[in-house]
């Protein structure tokens, strides 16, 4: 059973978005790179997972630059105001100690305020808006800074089929200012749940307590595709469906449906499950790929940019994840300056 983590509703203390970034590594590996080196085809992969392209890090490049990035960026859409507190999700830190966040907020040069990582993989994103919005609302910070960076490059087994094709790298940040519950860009009640008894199907078995072997292969991140794929769909679904509840909504009411990017056909059967037509569908996995924590972020910035989310429109966000892990949350779109790769800094 998903939980229900309501941001703590006092009035006055809801957590409302004021600015978005994100940013890509400018590398981009399509199908046709892949296809010779990993006894694929393109066809294959296009027609299984929707991706098209991704954009990969360069070798001297860590989640944290990725991170930095995206951070500027989102902190000058919010008019570069003062945040208190820096909350970095990731499953790929610079180094497995310490947390990546208090150097990310160095080099923002933001160095004396609160700064860690929160690790939910490819959920990690809903877990620290939540945790973000718990900040807000205990007061211990008017504003926050939340980034989502992961590089799955540096994971990945470079010989596996079954993940080269799948992952890109990138980064989506928000910052979040304390205002009321019904105000445009107000985080609605955030859904969140796990199964760790289904932790075996996402993982990099060695580099932690547990398993200490030094062994390459265990080092790498594998995943049951098959089975993390029907429990994507079925959780996601499930969370979508009570956080659209715990808004008062309605699922017919929703105009933009923002599902992590694992899969263009996971997202497809999330939506056909929820009754939301594909028209109200955002989705760029095509050319980004499956980007873990980023997804979601960098989704909303890319939509807000092109123009496909406005000002008004009645947002439901969900994510799935290693843990297993999941969530969902609601959000009327408010008016906000997306700043993108692109832009001047
Ligand atoms: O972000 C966290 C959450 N992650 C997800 O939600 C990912 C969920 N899973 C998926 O998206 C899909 O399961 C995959 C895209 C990973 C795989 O697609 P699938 O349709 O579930 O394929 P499969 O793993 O069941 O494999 C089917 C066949 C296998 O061959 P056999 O055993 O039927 O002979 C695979 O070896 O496809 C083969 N295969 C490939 N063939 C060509 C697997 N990967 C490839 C490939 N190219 N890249």
């Amino acid at each position: 059973m998903a939980g229900i983590v309501p941001p703590v509703g006092l009035p006055g203390h809801a957590a409302v978005i004021c600015g978005l970034g994100y940013w890509l590594p400018p590398k981009v590996v399509t199908n046709e790179d892949l296809h010779t080196r990993l006894g694929t085809s393109e066809e294959w992969i296009y027609s299984r997972t929707g991706i098209a392209s991704r954009h990969v890090a360069d070798p001297d490049m860590a989640t944290s630059d990725l991170a930095v990035e995206a951070g500027a960026r989102a902190l000058k859409s919010a008019g570069d105001v003062e945040v208190q507190a820096l909350i970095l999700a990731t499953t790929t830190p610079d180094r497995s100690c310490p947390a990546t966040a208090p150097e990310v907020a160095s080099r923002l040069g933001m160095t004396g305020i609160a700064a860690f990582d929160v690790s939910a993989v490819c959920t990690g994103f809903l877990y620290g808006l939540a945790t973000a919005a718990g900040f807000i609302a205990a007061g211990l910070a008017e504003r926050v800074l939340l980034i989502a960076a992961d590089t799955f490059s540096t994971l990945l087994d470079p010989e596996d089929r079954t993940t080269v094709p799948i992952f890109g790298d990138g980064a989506g940040a928000l910052v979040l200012r304390r205002g009321i519950d019904d105000e445009p860009g107000a985080i609605g009640k955030v859904v969140l749940g796990s199964d760790g008894e289904r932790s075996d199907l996402i993982a990099v078995e060695a580099g932690g307590s547990q398993e200490r072997s030094a062994a390459v292969q265990e080092g790498y991140f594998r995943m049951r595709g098959r089975e993390v794929f029907r429990h994507a769909v079925e959780r996601m679904s499930t969370a979508a469906t009570a956080a659209v509840e715990a808004a008062g909504w309605r699922l017919d009411e929703i105009d933009r449906l923002v599902t992590h990017q694992a899969n263009a056909r996971i997202t497809s059967f999330v939506a056909s499950e929820l009754g939301i037509p594909p028209d109200r569908r955002a989705q760029n996995i095509e050319r980004v790929g499956n980007t873990a924590a980023a997804s979601v972020p960098i989704l909303l910035a890319e939509a807000t940019a092109g123009g496909y989310l406005a000002p008004g429109h009645r947002v439901l966000l969900t994510a799935f994840g290693g843990g297993l892990t999941w969530g969902a949350t609601t959000v009327v779109w408010p008016e906000l300056e997306s700043v993108s790769l692109g832009d001047e800094l």
